[in-house]
């Protein structure tokens, strides 16, 4: 299975990978994550990627197809992966492409969830998320059991630099101008499926589960 999320910022990518992982034992990639590790560590990738990602701005292209290419090559992704938040730019796409091409493989999904823009303002908003193991909250729409704790492995819950002020309207422009090529991108390949992210987060994911179980 090798499947994207795609969706703009606050969709719920990370909500649902959350869910698939657990069902299928493929590794969830997620190029966001990736980033705030190397930003937590305090890398030279880190405070590259740092500048780009507090202004709502991507990371260069040559910089994220170059990890991305690295870690699909490794040995958990044999038999697929759900890559999260990656391609962005129809280069990240062309380059995904070309990277499968060489190991025999193709995206055989890209699944697209879809949130009117005043929703996913209200998300990001009120998201928080654990630290260790990344897993997702919302102080309103899904709130952990014990405040600033994480229930999954008990790491403490901090909100994203990138959510706050102005850098969420950014993101979503961003969004607008090089992500959202791709839909099209992925129509004329015939592997998008669109799904509406504006329900229950278990909705959401049945309609997901269809699609995977379709491949
Ligand atoms: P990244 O981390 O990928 O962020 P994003 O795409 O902006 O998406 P988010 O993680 O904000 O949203 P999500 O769709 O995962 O939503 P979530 O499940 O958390 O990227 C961050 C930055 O890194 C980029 O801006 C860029 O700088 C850089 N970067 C990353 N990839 C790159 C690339 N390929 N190229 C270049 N630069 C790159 O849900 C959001 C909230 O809503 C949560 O609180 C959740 O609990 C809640 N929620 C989820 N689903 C539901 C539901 N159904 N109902 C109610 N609430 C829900
Ligand atoms: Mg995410």
């Amino acid at each position: 299975m090798n499947v994207l999320l795609m969706g703009p910022p606050g969709a719920g990518k990370g909500t649902q990978a959350d869910l698939i992982k657990d069902r299928y034992p493929i590794p969830h990639i997620s190029t966001g994550d990736m980033f705030r590790e190397a930003v937590s560590t305090g890398t030279e990738l880190g405070k590259e990627a740092k500048k780009y990602m507090d202004s709502g701005k991507l990371v260069p292209d040559e910089v994220t197809i170059g990890i991305v290419q690295e870690r699909l090559a490794q040995d958990d992704c044999k038999e697929g992966f759900l890559l999260d938040g990656f391609p962005r730019t129809v280069k990240q796409a062309e380059a995904l492409d070309q990277v499968l091409a060489k190991l025999g493989k193709k995206v055989e999904a890209a699944i697209n969830i879809t949130v009117p823009e005043d929703i996913l303002y209200e998300r990001m908003s009120g998201r928080i998320s654990c630290k260790d193991c990344k897993t997702v909250y919302h102080l309103k729409f899904n709130p952990p059991a014990k405040a600033g704790i994480c229930d999954k492995c008990g790491g403490e819950l901090i909100q994203r630099s990138d959510d706050q002020g102005d850098t969420v309207k950014r993101r979503l422009e961003v969004y607008a101008e090089q992500t959202n090529p791709l839909i099209e991108y992925y129509e004329k390949q015939g592997v998008l499926n669109d799904i509406d992210g504006n329900r229950d987060s278990q909705a959401v994911f049945a309609d997901i589960v269809k699609v995977m179980e379709s491949l």
